[in-house]
Formats: C-alpha cells, structure tokens, sequence
C-alpha cells in the first residue's frame, strides 16, 4: 500500500516536473509578455515583447502576412517589397510562363516599378490586431447543451462580436478557438489585393533539388521569390490599378549581413497551419498503422506512373510536374512522420503519459466524475473513426486528388447540369459555364490521356482490392461481375464512350449548354463514375464520419482541459491553426543517425557537388556555376564561403513557409521554407534532438538578387545591416 502510494507520488512528481521541452512550442504573440519574453532574452533576444507585437506602436508583426492562401511572407524595404518562397509563388509564376516567356524555367526580374506583373486574385494578409474574447464567444453555454447546440450558440455569439470589431471599416475579422476550443481569440485583419510579381530565379535555383532532396537535410535549394504590395493614393489596399503606388508599411525587416552561428538565437514568426500535439495515443495508432500506409501505398503507385511518362516526355514533365510535387509533398511527409514515431516510440510515450493522467484522474473522486470516462470513450470513437477517415481519404486520392483525372474534372460539370435540368436563370447558367470554360482549358493544358488511362486502371484497381466492399462505390458491382475485374477491359469500355477527353466537344457545349447537350454529359460513364463516388461519399462516408468528429471534438476539449489540469505547471502552447504564431530556437546541426552529424549550414560548394546536367533536379545554371569558379560573392560571403541553407530548432509546420527567421537584434537572417526529414513528425510529437526547420540564408538571397540575377537596384531600397 506504502509502495503504491509512493509510486504515485513519483509519477505526480514526473510529470508536474516535466521541462517544457526545450524549443518546442508555437506561442500567440499577444501572450509573449507574459509566458515567453523571459525565457526568450535569456536564451539572447535583445528586443521586447513590444517590440514583436504591439497594436499601439510599430512592431514586428506588421510586417509579417498571409500569403495567398497557405503560406506566409514578409516586408523587406519600405516601399511594400516582400519576400516569400519560391514554392510559395509557383503558381503566380506559372501563370505568367507561357513558351516565349518560360518565368519558370529562366526566372524573372522586373528591372523597374513598370515591369512588374500583377496577379489577379492573389492577396496578402495583415493581422490588426488580436483579442481574447473567450467569455464573449462562450456566453450562455452550459453543459447540458450537446455539441450541435454548443456550435451554434457560439457562432451566434462570434457572429456578434465579429460586427462589432469590424465596425463597417474596411477591416475584416474571424474568431478561432484555441485549445482545442477552450479560448476563442478574434483577429482583426487588412487584405491587400494588388500584389505584382517582382522576382524570381529560375527553377534550377529555387526549386533545386525539386522532390528528391524535398523534405531533406542537406539542402541548397534557393526557394524564394519576390512581389511587392500596391495601395491606393492614401496607402490603404485597393483592386488593381495603374495609378496605384507601393504600399508604405509601418514596419519592415532590416536585413543582417553577419550570418548566423551555432546556437544563435532565431526566432520564426509566421503561421503554422495545424499540428496535434495532444492527441491520445489512439490517434497515432489511427494514423501511422491503419491510414497513411494504405495512403503511401496508393500515392507510390501515382507517382510511379508519372514518373515514366514524364521521364518519357518533356512536355509531359511540364504537364505534370505541379501534380507530382504535391502528390510527393505529402507522401513523403507520411513517410518519415511514421518512422520519426516509431523511433520514439510515441505511441508507447503516449500511453505511458495516459497511465499516469487515469492514476491522477482516479485519484480524486472529482476529476473522476469529470474524466474518468475520457480514455474508453476515445477508444470507442477510434475504433470506428479510422476505417471511415481512411474511406473519406482513400475515395479523394482515387477520383478527386490527382487521382484518375477525368473523373475528378467531370466533377465540375455537376453544378451546371444542374442549373440546366432544373431550369435556373441564364444568368446563372451562363455565368457557370463561362468559368468552366477557363477551368476546361486549363485542365487540358496540364493533361496526358495516356497517363491519365493508366492511372485510371491502377487506382480504380487498387480500390476494388483494398476497399471493403461498403466502401467502393456502386459502379464497382458492374466491375466485379460484369468485367471480372478486369480493370483495363472496363477503362477501355469507359474511355470507348466517354467524351470528356474531348475539349472541343466540351468548349462546344460550354459554349451553348442547352438542355439536351448536358444530359449527354450527365449520361457519360465517366460522369456516372463520379457521381457513384459522390453518392458513397454524401451518402455513406461523409455523415458517420461527421458524427465520429463531432464526438472527438468534445472529447478533445475535454482532454485538453484536464491535461492542463494534470500537468499544473507546464506552460502549454495551443496547437497551430493557420494563425500568427511565434517559435523560438537556436542553431544547431544534429545526428541523423549512427556516425553521421549533420553541419548546421551548406554552401554553394554543395551546389556544385550536387551538379548533373543529365538530372533534372540537378541542373546547375552555368551563370551560377561561373559565379562560382570566380569565387565573386562579394560582400555575402563567409570566410570565403557562400552559404545557402542553414537549419535551426524552431518548431514549424506548414504554412510556416516564407516565414521571416529573425536573430536576437530583430534582423532577418533567413526564410523559412520545411523541414528536415528525421523531425517531420513534428506535428504530432517534437523531439528537440531531431526536429529542426530548414531555412534559406538571407545572404544568398541577396547574391542571387546582386549577382545573378544583376538586379542589385533592388538592394537600395533594403535596409541592409553589416
Ligand atoms: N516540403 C515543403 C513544404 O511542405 C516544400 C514543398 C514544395 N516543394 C516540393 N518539391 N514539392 O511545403
Ligand atoms: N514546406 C512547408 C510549407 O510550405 C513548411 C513545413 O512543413 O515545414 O509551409
């Protein structure tokens, strides 16, 4: 009895003492005075936590956006130029690349205000301001309300308080809770819409290395690119317009030419999209056993087939490139996030943190009443939430995600046919035909009818054999019996009567969308596969799927609430949400693995290694290669080396890209950009020996702007610091 007694007093003493692990966390900047400001000027920062966020003054964070809609960039001059990744502005870049002018391939540089190009529909986006209104949002819940009733109790409430702080300015606002809902903050935000593309270098720089060093430590990929914000005659944003002028910001980042050093102070300030830092271990078991390997194995079949026609064909390559970086993106992610886990062991280290928190919980007959019965109704939700979030995911990635793509592009058609059959409004009618029209040439600029058969028959195939049958769609029936599974006999028999490979046929309907012509779409068996996965997806998978997340939703919020409770003297970091956070580090190299320890920068040197004119990742601009053989890095060099990348351990996710990475004296020293490969996991659990972001060194940036690229005007308007 002693003993037990004892045992429990240690594990209550293990875990109240736990260290908050050493760089782990992405911090609310709001919060930074009270939890972090001190640990931060310990571990070197010389500025305050006004000076990083302040709605009274100028500080930081006002010259720190939302890019488009995933990643983030920052103010580098004060005449609203900004800086983001090339990875970032791809799809601005590729847009403007057309055969004469391949942006892409040659990289761009706008040589004056007059030749840079505006981007319809990209914006930029700055936080205000940021505010707890948690009582205000949760007024008048109680816990006799169930979830629905919560949801909609506090949208109502958000609703309110969202026209309040916008107050008919020209601002914009959102509520997000945090906590897995137990704050809600509102942030106030201004978006800028005219934004014009200003530089880029080519893709043999920025995208250097492309799929095969993604996600890796060592790196030399010079991913950034460059724009610059446009404002009305009274600097507040405005559409595009000729006589708009740059946009003159409050704040912008001076720019250090000292390089940085191991176990220098970095600080990355940008918006990390989500992670799930407190999940159970159920959750990890889901993802790492029963989901992402049927999802690797389904995407190692996808980029197979790619790879071989666009290694057969140039312009295939180009077709498909952007479809292969983002199936590779998250397959590769996948990938070391369960080998980062195993070799954790994370599900063990869940379980075992679970096994203290039940000991705890049993240990007071209140917390007993309140979480006794957290963990089994867990395991109840997961034993049903894996097969259909697996469904949900497989279904995407055979018919919607770059899977079998006609099937997904006919998917467009449905809202159309719709309007036609029911008889609505021409205006309606033609005006959802005019943009299917753009999206109809655009689909067939980027499409391979061969490649797109033979990822037809692969990944139906894959589906018929590992979906239970619940889970395939209804025209799978016809498959078993009536094509014995025979997956290319059926594709040929779809491929015989579809007509959606036809773009001319399409442009001709598109262009007249009578009645009778879209009922020859609605009747094509490609549409009818689509509309069986639709129909599995709305019917089946998508209501129980919803419920199950319901569930977990209270669970998590109760979850997280008592493990704040447990673990009293812990400082807790909310897990991201697309919003501004703050990580904070230091630089530092690590081991990847026996005898191997990884330096904490590369090196154009590594450039040169990694050169093979034959690789299509590994194509060194001769410009670059010259610049290097003359050893001219002028005043971006160290020690007679240019440094390209360097690797630091703050804790980032996606979304953090193109985040500003910032030394001790509020300098930029680097753009954010991933992550390396042994640390991926961590989304999920961190591990401050392995996990480190990737970021491109602010000097290089500048030799490529200066002498690479010969558009050293650009460098006036920074605010460079030796
Ligand atoms: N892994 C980085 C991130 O998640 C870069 C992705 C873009 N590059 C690529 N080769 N797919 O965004
Ligand atoms: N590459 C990611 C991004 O685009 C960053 C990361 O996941 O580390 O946001």
């Amino acid at each position: 009895m002693i003993r037990r007694k004892l045992l429990f007093i240690w594990i209550i003493a293990f875990v109240s003492f736990f260290p908050v692990f050493g760089d782990e966390g992405m911090w609310i900047p709001m919060l930074i005075e009270k939890l972090n400001i001190q640990e931060m000027q310990e571990k070197g920062l010389k500025l305050s936590a006004e000076d990083i966020y302040s709605v009274n003054k100028a500080s930081m964070k006002d010259a720190v956006m939302i890019f488009g809609g995933g990643c983030t960039a920052e103010l580098i001059s004060a005449e609203g130029l900004l800086l983001t990744n090339h990875h970032c502005g791809y799809r601005s870049i590729q847009k403007h690349s057309t055969v004469e002018h391949d942006y892409l391939t040659n990289g761009f540089w706008a040589m004056s205000h007059k030749e840079e190009l505006p981007n319809p529909g990209l914006k930029v986006t700055f936080l205000k301001w940021m505010e707890d209104v948690t009582g205000k949002s949760l007024e008048g819940i109680n816990s006799g309300m169930s979830e629905k009733e919560r949801e909609e109790r506090i949208s109502e409430n958000n609703q309110k308080i969202i026209t309040e702080a916008v107050n008919n300015s020209h601002f914009s606002a959102h509520i997000e809770p945090f906590f897995a809902g137990n704050q809600y903050f509102l942030f106030v935000e201004e978006v800028f819409r005219d934004v014009r593309f200003v530089g880029a270098p080519p893709s043999s720089i920025g995208k250097f290395g492309g799929d095969t060093d993604n996600w890796m430590w060592p790196r030399h990929t010079g991913d950034f690119s460059l724009f610059r914000i446009y404002a009305n005659k009274n600097n507040e944003p405005a559409e595009f317009s000729p006589d708009n002028v740059p946009y003159e910001p409050v704040k912008f980042f001076p720019i250090s030419l000292k390089g940085i050093h191991p176990d220098d102070f970095t600080m990355v300030f940008g918006y990390p999209g989500s992670t799930y830092e407190y999940v159970p271990s159920y959750h990890i078991k889901m993802l790492t056993k029963e989901v992402y390997p049927k999802l690797i194995d389904i995407r190692d079949k996808k980029l197979e087939l790619m790879n071989a026609d666009m290694s057969a064909d140039p312009k295939v390559r180009i077709q498909y490139s952007s479809k292969y970086a983002s199936v590779s993106n998250s397959w590769k992610r996948w990938i070391g996030e369960i080998n980062g886990l195993d070799k954790l062991d994370a599900i063990a280290k869940k379980q075992a943190f679970e096994n203290g928190f039940m000991a705890w919980v049993a240990s007071d007959p209140a917390s007993q009443k309140k979480y006794g019965t957290l963990l089994p109704d867990y395991r109840n939700v997961y034993n049903d939430l894996g097969r259909y979030r697996l469904a949900r995911d497989y279904i995407n990635e055979v018919f919607f995600r770059n899977g079998a793509e006609l099937v997904s592009f006919s998917s467009k058609f449905a809202n159309l046919i719709d309007l036609v059959e029911n008889e609505d409004s021409p205006e309606k009618v033609s005006s959802a035909a005019s943009q299917l029209i753009s999206l109809t040439e655009g689909f067939f600029k980027d499409y391979n009818l061969s490649t797109d058969k033979k990822l037809f028959v692969a990944l139906m195939k894959k589906c018929g054999e590992n979906m239970p049958a619940e889970f395939q769609p209804s025209v799978f029936i016809n498959i078993h019996s009536k094509f014995n599974d025979d997956y290319g006999k059926y594709m040929e028999s779809v491929y015989k009567k579809t007509s959606f490979f036809n773009e001319d046929f399409l442009l001709e309907i598109l262009n007249n969308p009578v009645k009778s012509k879209l009922k020859k779409l609605k009747n094509d068996p490609v549409f009818q596969i689509f509309e069986s996965a639709d129909d599995l997806m709305k019917g089946k998978i998508y209501p129980e799927y919803s419920r199950l997340s319901l569930e977990l939703k209270s669970l998590n919020r109760k979850y997280m609430a008592a493990q704040m409770e447990y673990q009293k003297d812990k400082i807790f970091y909310s897990d991201a949400n697309f919003t501004l956070r703050l990580s904070y580090g230091s630089v530092k190299g690590y081991i990847p693995k026996d005898a191997v320890n990884f330096k904490y920068y590369t090196t154009l040197k590594g450039i040169i290694e990694k050169d093979n004119p034959q690789i299509y990742d590994y194509d060194v601009p001769d410009k670059l290669k010259e610049l290097y053989k003359s050893g001219d890095f002028g005043q971006y060099a160290e020690n007679g080396e240019m440094h390209v990348c360097f690797i630091a351990t703050n804790h980032t996710t996606g979304g953090n890209s193109g985040s500003p990475v910032v030394n001790a004296e509020g300098q930029l020293v680097g753009v954010n950009f991933d992550r390396a490969w042994e640390g991926v996991m961590s989304d999920l659990m961190f591990n401050p020996d392995q996990c480190r972001n990737i970021s491109l060194d602010i000097r290089y940036v500048l030799f490529l702007i200066d002498k690479f690229a010969g558009a050293g005007y650009l460098l006036d308007e920074m605010d460079l610091v030796e």
